[in-house]
C-alpha cells in the first residue's frame, strides 16, 4: 500500500502511477487493447471492452482525479465531447446559463447542435453574478462557466457563483481548462462539475486531443460512465498514457507558463504599438481581484489588440518566428492565434463583437522558453508593424 500524497506536486507525479503490480514497472503499462479474454461466461477481470473501460484509461482517470481533488473522474476523446457528455445529462426543454465568452466550439456546440435537441441557451458575462441570477428561468437546469474566459480573460468568482446557484438548487460546472487545478481548484470552491480540454496544459505537449469531466457526486459520475459506453467518445489507451506523462511535469510547467506571461503582457501594456492587454495578472484586469484571490497564479494566456487595428495584428502574426501561428494553447510551445478566424470562426460575427471579440484581437498562449526569446520574437514583429 503506498502513502497517500499530500501535496499538489507529489500528487501530479505520483496519482495513478503505482508501479505495476506484475513486473514494477514504474511507468504504468499501455493497455493497447480492444477487448479482454474472459476467464469463463459471466467471468472478468473487470474489463470486457476498452469502449467501456480500458486499464490505461483508469490510471489516467485515477490522476485526473488525484490533481482536481474530486472522487470521480470520465475521461473522453476530446474536450468537446466531454462538454457533450455534460449537456447530455439535460432533457429537452431545459435551460443553461452560460459564460457568453467561452471557446468557439462550445457555443458552436449549443447553438447549432444542442439547441436543435431541445436545449436553450441564455449567454452572460459571468463576471457579474448578478447578471447570472437575472437570467436564470424556473427551466435551467445548468450554470457553465470558463475562468478565465477563452479567448478575452475575463475572469468569475467561482464561490459567489456556487452559492448563488446552490441556493436555486443548480450545479455549477466549470471548464478548468485555461487554469488547471494546478491554479484554481474549482471544488474547494464550491463547483460541482469540473470538465478539461486535456490537449491543453493538462497534457502540455501538444501531442494528443482530449477531455475529461470530474466530480464527487457518484450519480452523475454513473451518467459519465454510461456515456462512455454507449456513446463511445473515449480517447485511445496511447492517448490516456501520453496524458498522464505529460501531467507529472504541470505544476512546474504552469509556474513557467505563469511567470513567462506576466513579464510578457507587462511588457505588451507598456508597447506603444499595443492599444489593449488582457491578462488577470495586471492589475489593470478588471477581474484581477478575484483572480488573486481565487488562482494561485494567472497561467499562460494573454489576448491584445494594437493600437493600428486589424491589419497590423495580422502583420504580427504572420511574422513570428518563435511563436507558432497554430490553433492550440496551453502547450510547452508559444503559440499565437487570431480568434476570429480561427478557434471563433465560427461564432457569428454580430455575437463575436457583441461580447468584445473584435476582428483585430489576437490570443498569445505563453510557453516554457525563455522569456527573452520570446519578447525578442514579439518585438522583432512588432517591428515589422507600420
Ligand atoms: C476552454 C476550452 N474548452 C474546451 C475546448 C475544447 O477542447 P478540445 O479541443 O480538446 O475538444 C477548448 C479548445 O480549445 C477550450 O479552449
Amino acid at each position: 500500500m503506498s502513502q497517500s500524497p499530500q501535496h499538489f506536486d507529489t500528487i501530479a507525479v505520483h496519482a495513478g502511477n503505482d508501479p505495476d503490480p506484475t513486473t514494477g514497472a514504474i511507468v504504468p503499462p499501455l493497455y493497447q487493447t480492444a477487448t479482454y479474454v474472459l476467464e469463463e461466461v459471466g467471468k472478468t477481470r473487470g474489463y470486457d471492452y476498452t469502449r467501456s473501460s480500458n486499464p490505461t484509461r483508469s490510471k489516467l482517470e485515477e490522476a485526473l482525479a488525484g490533481i482536481e481533488g474530486a472522487a470521480h473522474c470520465a475521461a473522453f476523446a476530446s474536450g468537446m465531447s466531454a462538454v457533450d457528455a455534460v449537456l447530455r445529462t439535460l432533457d429537452s426543454g431545459d435551460h443553461v446559463v452560460s459564460s457568453d465568452d467561452v471557446y468557439g466550439g462550445v457555443s458552436r456546440l449549443f447553438n447549432t447542435i444542442l439547441s436543435r435537441h431541445g436545449l436553450s441557451f441564455t449567454y452572460v458575462d459571468t463576471s457579474f453574478p448578478e447578471r447570472v441570477a437575472e437570467a436564470i428561468r424556473p427551466n435551467t437546469k445548468l450554470v457553465w462557466i470558463e475562468t478565465p474566459t477563452n479567448p478575452l480573460l475575463k475572469v468569475s468568482d467561482i464561490e459567489a457563483l456556487a452559492t448563488l446557484c446552490h441556493a436555486r438548487g443548480l450545479p455549477l460546472a466549470v471548464d478548468n481548462t485555461f487554469a488547471t487545478p494546478a491554479l484554481l481548484r474549482p471544488f474547494e470552491l464550491g463547483a460541482d462539475i469540473v470538465m478539461h480540454s486535456t490537449t491543453k496544459y493538462l497534457s502540455g505537449h501538444n501531442q494528443i486531443i482530449g477531455g475529461a469531466v470530474l466530480t464527487n457526486d457518484a450519480a452523475f459520475h454513473q451518467k459519465m460512465r454510461y456515456q462512455q459506453k454507449a456513446i463511445g467518445a473515449i480517447p485511445s489507451p496511447f492517448d490516456c498514457w501520453l496524458t498522464m506523462l505529460g501531467m507529472k511535469t504541470l505544476p512546474l510547467r504552469m509556474e513557467r507558463h505563469s511567470s513567462n506571461a506576466l513579464i510578457v503582457a507587462g511588457w505588451l501594456e507598456a508597447h506603444p504599438k499595443i492599444a489593449r492587454v488582457s491578462y488577470p495578472g495586471l492589475e489593470s484586469h478588471p477581474g484581477h481581484a478575484v483572480a488573486k484571490r481565487q488562482m494561485k497564479a494567472f497561467s499562460g494566456m494573454i489576448s491584445f489588440e494594437l493600437a493600428a487595428g486589424i491589419e497590423a495584428g495580422r502583420t504580427l502574426m504572420n511574422s513570428v518566428r518563435l511563436a507558432a501561428l497554430a490553433e492550440s494553447l496551453g502547450a510547452v510551445e508559444t503559440m499565437i492565434t487570431h480568434p476570429a478566424t480561427m478557434t471563433h470562426a465560427d461564432v457569428p460575427r454580430a455575437d463575436r463583437l457583441a461580447r468584445g471579440l473584435g476582428d483585430g484581437l489576437v490570443r498569445l498562449s505563453v510557453g516554457i522558453e525563455d522569456v527573452r526569446d520570446i519578447i525578442a520574437d514579439l518585438e522583432q514583429a512588432l517591428a515589422r508593424v507600420g
